[in-house]
């Protein structure tokens, strides 16, 4: 019996031009690069220039990971964009990336998980795909956090970084076997009591401004690595899979003491682990394509390769999923 899946056939990312070191942040902010690296993990993040956006960003990066998969922009027929910090209330930057890709058939939205949001664009793409509401999608994470942060607040401002990463799904037939390739499980969640740990203190309907990023951090991490740990294990259970047979584990990437907490408890070996917050930073939805792009152009994964992400951000938002490469 065959099966539908859907399997990445290209991934791109892109990062502006300017890197700014932890040593950046000491001429304003009571901080040093000793604790920024030690703390964080991340020595380097990059920030957009005026002249740039959240859309243009997601478009190079869509524009990579197209060529790469063998596609004509108008091939596909779903975009999908993981963001909280589109370029316009309305439109949606999707359909910015649509158009900037000279793409007029098919349909674009974004969705707004914060730093999950690529695990959920890529649930509901494989789940689109599926439903045969479309064959071939490109699911993008692309973000600005460098316009939502409060240049005083020590606690956030040497987190986060500007980026975009891209993947092409496609629908393949498979065989219904252990060695299929393409999605085979994804796993999400939310709970909304957790708003006040993590948010963005403007917005259209309260402030009519933008507003700058707020958490509490302690307590994102002591939620970060318990449910990153039971996500996990509910998507490893939903394709039958054990954790030793994960090839590799690409997390979100906001601090490696979650990354190394999380993985340890799911018996995943470091060697194992797509590690990219040293020179990108945290950024958010951004950050797991990008970090299977960076993983991908070194030529890490072979054909076959099991591949687990995770993910939480504001709301409280988290899962995972699973695919064969
Ligand atoms: O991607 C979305 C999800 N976000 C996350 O997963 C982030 C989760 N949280 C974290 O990564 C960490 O909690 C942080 C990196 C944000 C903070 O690390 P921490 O080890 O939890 O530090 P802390 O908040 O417990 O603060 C320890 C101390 C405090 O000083 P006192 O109260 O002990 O005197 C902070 O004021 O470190 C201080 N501190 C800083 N010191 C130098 C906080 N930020 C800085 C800073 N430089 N930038």
């Amino acid at each position: 019996m065959s099966t539908l899946r859907t399997v990445v056939t290209g991934t791109g990312h892109y990062l502006p031009k300017r890197v700014v070191p932890n040593s950046y942040f000491e001429d304003f902010i009571d901080t040093s690069d000793e604790w920024i690296t030690t703390r964080t993990g991340i020595k380097t993040r990059y920030y957009a220039a005026s002249d740039e956006t959240t859309s243009s960003l997601g478009l190079k990066a869509a524009e990579s990971a197209l060529a790469k998969s063998g596609n004509k922009p108008e091939d596909i027929d779903l975009v999908i964009v993981a963001t909280s910090t589109s370029d316009h209330t309305f439109p949606s930057t999707a359909t910015q990336i649509q158009s900037g890709l000279g793409i007029t058939t098919g349909y674009a939205f974004d969705i707004q998980a914060v730093c999950a949001g690529f695990v959920f664009a890529l649930a509901n793409a494989n789940a689109l795909i599926k439903a045969g509401e479309a064959s071939k999608a490109l699911v993008i994470g692309a973000e600005t956090f460098s316009r939502i942060m409060d240049w005083e607040d020590r606690t956030t401002c040497i987190l986060f970084g500007d980026g975009a990463g891209a993947i092409v799904l496609e629908s393949d037939n498979m065989v219904n076997g252990s060695q299929d390739r393409g999605v085979l499980a994804t796993d999400l969640h939310s709970d909304g009591r957790f708003k006040d740990i993590l948010y963005v203190d403007g917005g259209v309907s309260t402030t009519k401004t933008t507003g700058y990023l707020r958490m509490k951090g302690r307590e994102v991490f002591r939620h970060a690595v318990s449910k990153l740990v039971t996500s996990t294990e509910q998507v490893l259970n939903k394709a039958n899979i054990k954790s030793s047979e994960i090839d590799w584990a690409v997390p979100h990437q906001a601090n490696v003491r979650i990354i190394q907490s999380a993985t340890q408890k799911l018996n995943i070996p470091l060697d194992k682990v797509i590690v990219t917050l040293e020179q990108h930073g945290n950024t958010s939805a951004a950050s797991i394509p990008i970090s299977l792009s960076v993983a991908s152009d070194k030529g890490k994964f072979k054909k076959g390769d099991l591949i687990l992400s995770h993910a939480i951000g504001g709301g409280l938002c988290w899962g995972s999923f699973l695919l064969r490469w």
